[in-house]
């Protein structure tokens, strides 16, 4: 099926092409078994939606819930392992000039395949961060609060994800935008193309000339404004991209 949908004209493009941007979402991770934001959730977390825990007022309301359903997502991850679509985007920054790969996913699975200056739009889940200063914290203050306590000025640990409302990192920021505007392709992978400033991307580099590229079983904003879209799943249409290419 996926080989059906890549033509013969994306895989010349890709052979020729100088700069290749990547943006992930939690699509990419659905098939290491990590749930997406916007499916239902499961187990004692069904009756909220992740909008609802994912914001700065939800932690400042009830800290305990919030940080409780992190450490659920962190189990997930923990015992999730990189699919195929994560790897096939190791072997894309493996042979190709040059490879920005930027996710808005937190959970460090293309670090663990072995992406390599993977740029996290949205923070990653295994930072913990001072909720009163913002500053990265390795070690809790000793004592059992949950959360955890900042051991410099006693306020609560959050995880380091960037919440709705929140300002991304701005490097981060500055080298997803400077990739957009160089790129010649850009690959628009699992994500549902909804949160911005990352749902502009390939957009911004649509408007810099690059070629867009959708890969997702089902449609969104974007895929109007996509240039070829390979409506399949990231963990069968990727890898069948690399064994086609070479
Ligand atoms: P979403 O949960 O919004 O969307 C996931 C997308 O992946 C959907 O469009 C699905 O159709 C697609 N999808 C599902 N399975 C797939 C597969 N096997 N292969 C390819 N695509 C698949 O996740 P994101 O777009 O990542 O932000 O969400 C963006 C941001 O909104 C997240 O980073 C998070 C969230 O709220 C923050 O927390 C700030």
């Amino acid at each position: 099926m996926a080989a059906a949908l890549i033509s013969a004209a994306l895989l010349e493009r890709l052979a020729g092409a100088q700069h290749v941007l990547a943006l992930t979402g939690a699509g990419i991770s659905a098939e290491s078994g990590v749930p997406t934001f916007r499916d239902a959730q499961t187990g004692p977390w069904a009756k909220y939606r992740a909008e609802d825990l994912a914001t700065p007022e939800a932690f400042t309301a009830n800290p305990r819930l919030v940080w409780d359903w992190y450490e659920w997502r962190r189990q997930l991850v923990a015992q999730a392992e990189p699919n195929p679509g994560h790897h096939a985007l190791v072997t894309l920054q493996r042979r190709l000039p040059r490879f920005t790969l930027v996710t808005q996913n937190v959970d460090g699975l293309h670090a663990r395949a072995g992406s390599r200056a993977v740029v996290e739009l949205h923070g990653s889940i295994a930072q913990n961060l001072c909720f009163a200063e913002g500053t990265p914290v390795d070690e809790p203050a000793p004592g059992d609060s949950v959360p955890p306590l900042c051991p410099d000025c006693g306020a609560f640990l959050r995880p380091g994800v960037v919440w709705f409302g929140e300002s991304l990192p701005p490097q981060a920021l500055q080298r997803a935008e400077e990739a957009a505007q160089t790129c010649d392709i850009v690959l628009s992978i699992g994500t549902s193309s909804l949160v911005h400033p990352a749902a502009g991307l390939p957009l911004l580099a649509k408007r810099h000339g690059a070629y867009v590229v959708e890969v997702n079983p089902t449609s969104t904003p974007l895929t109007p404004h996509a240039d070829l879209v390979l409506a399949g799943p990231a963990g069968l249409v990727l890898p069948e991209l690399v064994r086609l290419l070479w």
